[in-house]
């Protein structure tokens, strides 16, 4: 059958790069290529044992229907314990949303705050998702370019600079995707007092705020009319289950509600009950464990693909992501990332999956594989780059 027209929304909306280059890395595969997935932003640490089992449980028991759309209340209120012990903030259970991950939570942020005619700010380079949701409120995107000169994350002085009568939001994400930097937590707090001061709504994805490796880990949640997004993919190991939140400002969560019961219903129900299980002491300690983990593959990885002459000026202080500019060896790094693939064995995803501003001189490399790996890796790029 021919086609049917379909929303410019859907048009417009870009396909992951990395998604090409994922494709051809499982065919090399296939002919028995042995391949170091350095592309993919999801650790390679299984989830925890007694998330698992709490998720059997779960399952075994029946709790396989609807929960209620804002979540299940224990869920709520363990979120909530988690920002007291965790960054020692007050967060009122009843301004949690659970949503099907980060994603959910971004979707119903960005459907509440953002529709025709208004506009989003967000870092350039930065997580794609944010302007394709915005895109699909049929609000804009306002890419503001970043560099390393403000650690790869927008300031105050950027946003006054691209911030017009149409801003209905900032968007921040810190530590950020692709680069792993993060904001000081003062310049946060300038930027939050001065779009509360124009009634502007600021969003904070916080998704690897306790994946923070050298600054203390400081939770926008401390002021309760900022809109704080978090998950359990990343820290918590939980990438497949669809599991994440948001916690608003009270005023906002009628109008959440609505929507997350008319968007999903719910998050998945075996799911929110084995997230309880998270919170566990022993959980938090296994977490912990692995955190330290990819803190030494980043003290390893860093170093070395400087070495190798890749620039990373601001050096990465959370998440899992190298964002290397290869503009000294090559002057299209999505060219890189398939000669990577074919020669090297090596997969990292090109810079043009995370915005526009500088894409072609930067790779992305996620440090998702055990130490051993990395150093393989290493080589191989060496390799590579000698020949
Ligand atoms: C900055 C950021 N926000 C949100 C997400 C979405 O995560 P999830 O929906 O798995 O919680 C990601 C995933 O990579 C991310 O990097």
């Amino acid at each position: 059958m021919k086609p049917l027209a379909v929303a410019a929304r859907s048009q417009d909306i870009a396909p992951f790069h990395v998604m090409d280059i994922l494709a051809r890395a499982k065919a090399l595969e296939a002919l028995g290529r042995d391949i170091i997935h350095l592309e993919i932003g999801e650790p390679d640490f299984a989830t925890p044992a007694p998330i698992v089992k709490a998720g059997i449980r779960a399952l075994a028991a029946g709790q396989t229907h609807y929960t209620s759309a804002l979540g299940l209340p224990q869920l709520r209120e363990a979120i909530a314990g988690f920002y007291a012990s965790r960054w020692h903030v007050a967060v009122d259970p009843g301004r949690i949303v659970v949503t099907p991950g980060a994603s959910g939570a971004l979707f119903l942020a960005l459907g509440l705050l953002a529709g025709p005619g208004d506009e989003v700010l967000m870092a350039d380079p930065g997580y794609p998702c944010n302007r394709h949701f915005t895109r699909f409120c049929e609000a804009r995107a306002v890419s503001v370019p970043v560099d390393a000169h403000s650690g790869f994350q927008l300031s105050l002085d950027l946003i006054e600079r691209h911030a017009t009568a149409a801003t209905r939001a900032v968007l921040i994400a810190s530590p950020s995707n692709p680069t792993g930097t993060t904001l000081p937590f003062a310049e946060l707090a300038r930027i939050r007092d001065w779009c509360a001061d124009r009634r502007i709504a600021l969003v904070v994805d916080e998704i690897y705020l306790a994946l923070t490796y050298d600054s203390p880990e400081q939770s926008a949640s401390r002021w309760d009319d900022v809109f704080v997004i978090n998950s359990f993919s990343k820290y918590f190991l939980m990438t497949g289950w669809r599991l994440g939140w948001l916690a608003a400002p009270a005023w906002a969560m009628p109008a959440l509600e609505r929507l997350a019961q008319n968007l999903f219903l719910a998050a998945p129900t075996p799911a929110q009950h084995a997230a309880l299980a998270a919170f566990l002491p022993e959980t938090l300690d296994w977490l912990e464990a692995r955190k330290t983990e990819l803190r030494q593959r980043r003290d390893f990885f860093l170093p070395a693909l400087r070495t190798l002459g890749f620039v990373i000026p601001a050096a990465p202080q959370g998440a899992f992501y190298l964002y290397a500019d290869c503009s000294a060896l090559i002057d299209d790094s999505h060219r890189l990332a398939r000669l990577l693939l074919e020669e090297a064995n090596v997969a990292a995803t090109p810079g043009l999956d995370f915005g526009r501003h500088g894409a072609a001189r930067h790779l992305r490399f996620a440090y998702t594989q055990p130490l051993h790996r990395l150093s393989e890796a290493a080589a191989r790029l060496k390799r590579f780059l000698q020949a």
